[in-house]
């Protein structure tokens, strides 16, 4: 591969160097392309072709099905490491010995509780409230009670923010769950584990003792590990790109919330059952809306299916769709959502509509199967995403911020009217 890319433009002719990632993957670097060429840009709805940083976090293949973690597939790490073990690695680039593992833990309990009064602001919402627009707000709000986690100049201030909000977001999150059941706000318990404690946070009955199931603290550490990062999807830019101009990490996490919030992105799991669920009411006529999909004038889409950047099986929809068949065998559940699933799965991938378009199931496609086994109302699915995704988003906005990236700030092709002069409102 050469070094550089020409471009010629009007007859001249400017060169641009390449750059190369340790996976081969080449980049036309354009820092200098509107000061070369007076003023040119490049435009890319959705950057579908545009690299917006180089980040050493999580490397994925979307022709091949690959996906990684700093190097480890996501296969392994799914099969032989839990939760937190997957967030240190991401946020701090190696996996833990025990003591790190133990220190990192610790740190993470003794920041875990939250001023009382961001009750008040739970108490305020609706039960019908989204629990996504909760999450997002109570997040927001954790910096109002948390002004020091803004200005994290130094690694120190950085990783103090970064305990406190691992710490913390669970609790929000078994709140946001709790509001809709008209449950008491409590806290879980330190003594668990991770992901136990937020099994504990979000089921606990105020007047029973909570027993942890072993399936389902395997199984939703499992699905946190497999949502944990994926390199510049939507939410992750977004997150990226608010913290590039330093509003602190809890704002970043916020609005990183909402954009995951999309029934296009993060949302699509809670769209998934919806769909499904709707499918079944339908006496199962998956080929209706097959059919629904495939038409243009229709704004149905299969939601599960497709990915910018997955042209194969998403290798995170492979090992949740083996982990839903264990988990509903293992509770002894006979959800008949499973097997609308798989027919539907089996005829879009016959089908050469989604053939033609390379359409395979997303991670989102079998997820939400797991989630209703485990007793998680279907509109918490994007939450669970949310927690799942927490330490990625985490790890890309401490290597933005520790790599000094410039803020964020695209260009634009301007289509509007030209310069024309103002009119009295008594001659319009
Ligand atoms: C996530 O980016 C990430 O990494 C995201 C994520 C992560 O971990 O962060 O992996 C999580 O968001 C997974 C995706 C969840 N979303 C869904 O399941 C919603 C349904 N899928 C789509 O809307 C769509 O596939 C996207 C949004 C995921 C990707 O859209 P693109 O890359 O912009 O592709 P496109 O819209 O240009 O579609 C290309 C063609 C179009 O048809 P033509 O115009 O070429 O005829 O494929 C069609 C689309 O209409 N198409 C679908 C379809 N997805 C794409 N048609 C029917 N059903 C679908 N699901």
């Amino acid at each position: 591969m050469s070094k550089t890319a020409t471009l010629e433009i009007d007859g001249k002719k400017h060169e641009f160097p390449l750059i190369t990632g340790t996976e081969n993957e080449t980049a036309i670097d354009i820092k200098s392309l509107r000061a070369v060429t007076g003023g040119v840009t490049t435009i890319d709805p959705g950057f579908k072709n545009t690299g917006s940083c180089k980040s050493a976090i999580t490397f994925l293949n979307g022709e091949e099905g690959i996906l990684r973690y700093r190097g480890y597939s996501i296969e392994e790490l799914a099969d032989k490491a839990d939760f937190l073990e997957v967030a240190y690695l991401l946020i701090f680039g190696d996996l833990p010995n025990q003591d790190q593992l133990d220190k990192f833990h610790a740190d993470i309990k003794s920041k875990s509780l939250i001023d009382d009064d961001v009750k008040k602001i739970v108490d305020a919402f609706p039960k019908s409230a989204h629990p996504m627009g909760v999450l997002a707000s109570l997040t927001s709000a954790l910096t109002a009670f948390n002004p020091a986690s803004v200005n994290v100049d130094s690694e120190e201030a950085m990783y103090n923010s970064v305990v406190k909000i691992l710490g913390k977001f669970p609790v929000l999150v078994a709140w946001t769950m709790r509001k809709k059941k008209g449950l008491p706000l409590d806290y879980g318990d330190n003594t668990l584990g991770y992901v136990e404690n937020v099994l504990k946070m979000m089921f606990k009955q105020p007047n029973e003792e909570y027993h942890l199931n072993p399936i389902l603290v395997n199984a939703l550490d499992k699905l946190l590990i497999l949502h944990a990062d994926h390199e510049q999807n939507c939410s992750t830019s977004t997150v990226r790109v608010v913290g590039s101009s330093h509003a602190g990490l809890f704002a970043s996490l916020s609005a990183g919330i909402s954009a995951l919030w999309g029934p296009l992105h993060g949302g699509a799991n809670q769209a998934v059952l919806e769909m499904l669920e709707a499918i079944k009411e339908d006496g199962g006529d998956t080929k209706k809306y097959m059919a629904k999909a495939k038409d243009k004038n229709d704004p149905f889409r299969l939601m599960g299916f497709g990915h910018r950047v997955y042209k194969n099986f998403d290798p995170r929809a492979k090992i949740i769709k083996k982990a839903a068949d264990e988990v509903l065998n293992d509770l002894g559940v006979d959800d008949p959502i499973l097997n609308i699933a798989k027919g539907l799965e089996q005829e879009a991938l016959n089908d050469d509509y989604f053939v033609q378009r390379k359409l395979y199931p997303n991670v989102d496609f079998y997820s939400g199967i797991i989630y209703r086994a485990m007793g998680i109302p279907t509109e918490m699915f994007t939450v669970m995403f949310a927690l799942g995704r927490l330490p990625g988003w985490i790890a890309q906005w401490r290597e933005m911020r520790l790599e000094k990236e410039p803020i964020g700030r695209p260009r634009q092709v301007y289509t509007g009217e030209n310069l024309r002069a103002f009119e009295p409102i008594e001659n319009r």
